[in-house]
């Protein structure tokens, strides 16, 4: 049977395995395209470029423990623990991804760290789901990520109540993902990608099938399901960030580009505090 892509139904579990699958085929190409715009020890929040040195969003201070899931090769991490003396983990479902991670840490041992004393050493590395954390209740500071999980999910009301749960009070998730808006448009960088052409308000996922069988699934949420998900979690909304394209970044990505970033917001950032 062929392969098939577009929009129809996709439950938890054949997301989950998809996706998970799809990641570990995904990683070399993931990082060969894209490693050099988000460097192997930076902190990136999305195709816009804006940066955590720039946006503060986390407020990661001295002597906090700070969780990255759906990290990928793990360089936001990376970028953290070089600059802040604190306890970071870089998690993600995808062991490709995380082999990934492994190399970037071994290369930068080999070549002697940053080159200027200020490299950390090599990254904990964690495989797990971000909706199904191994940490116990309270136990983190920060919880972040930049593009993973939430959109390769079903259930990222789930995502959101596991990083309440881990959360100490006073704790901080931020997380980044497609702006929702992006889902009315044709995912293209060019001029098409300026006319919408289905409902913004059609919750039902992009999916990529072969045989039958789901390869790949994204999830789309409007703005205000992803509100309400972050207050049913019992987190606050501190913050709801739309980057705008910086006349710096000439680059596309996928649909993401110069053109489309003038006119239309391609990133939303969440910043979510659990309460005292
Ligand atoms: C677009 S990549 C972003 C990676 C990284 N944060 C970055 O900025 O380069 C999405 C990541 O989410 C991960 N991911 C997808 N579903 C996940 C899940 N349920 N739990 C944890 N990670 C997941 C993928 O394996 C992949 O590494």
């Amino acid at each position: 049977m062929s392969a098939q892509a577009g929009r129809r139904a996709a439950g938890d579990g054949e997301t989950r395995a998809a996706n998970r699958a799809w990641w570990d085929a995904e990683a070399d190409d993931y990082h060969a395209e894209h490693g050099a715009f988000l460097g192997d020890a930076g902190f990136v929040w999305g195709p816009e470029g804006w940066t955590e040195g720039e946006l503060d969003l986390l407020a990661v201070r001295d002597g906090m423990t700070v969780l990255e899931i759906g990290a990928g090769g793990a360089q936001c991490s990376r970028w953290l623990a070089d600059r802040y003396d604190v306890r970071v983990v870089a998690s993600d479902l995808s062991r490709g991804m995380l082999r990934t991670a492994q190399r970037l840490d071994d290369d930068r041992v080999d070549a002697g760290g940053n080159g200027d004393g200020t490299a950390s050493g090599p990254l904990p590395l964690l495989q797990c789901d971000g909706g199904a954390l191994p940490l116990a209740d309270s136990s983190v500071d920060r919880v972040f990520t930049a593009y993973g999980v939430i959109p390769f999910v079903a259930d990222s009301a789930g995502v959101l109540r596991e990083a309440a749960r881990v959360l100490r009070p006073g704790g901080r998730f931020v997380f980044s993902t497609s702006h929702p808006v992006r889902w009315a448009f044709p995912d293209v960088p060019g001029r098409e990608g300026l006319t919408a052409r289905t409902s913004y308000f059609d919750r039902t996922p992009y999916v990529e099938s072969e045989g039958g069988e789901v390869t790949y699934a994204e999830h789309h949420r409007t703005l205000g399901d992803l509100v309400r998900q972050v207050v049913a979690a019992g987190l606050a909304l501190t913050d709801l960030v739309e980057p705008e394209w910086p006349e710096r970044n000439r680059e596309t990505w996928g649909g993401w580009s110069p053109l489309r970033g003038r006119l239309l917001p391609g990133t939303a950032i969440l910043v979510c505090d659990l309460p005292r």
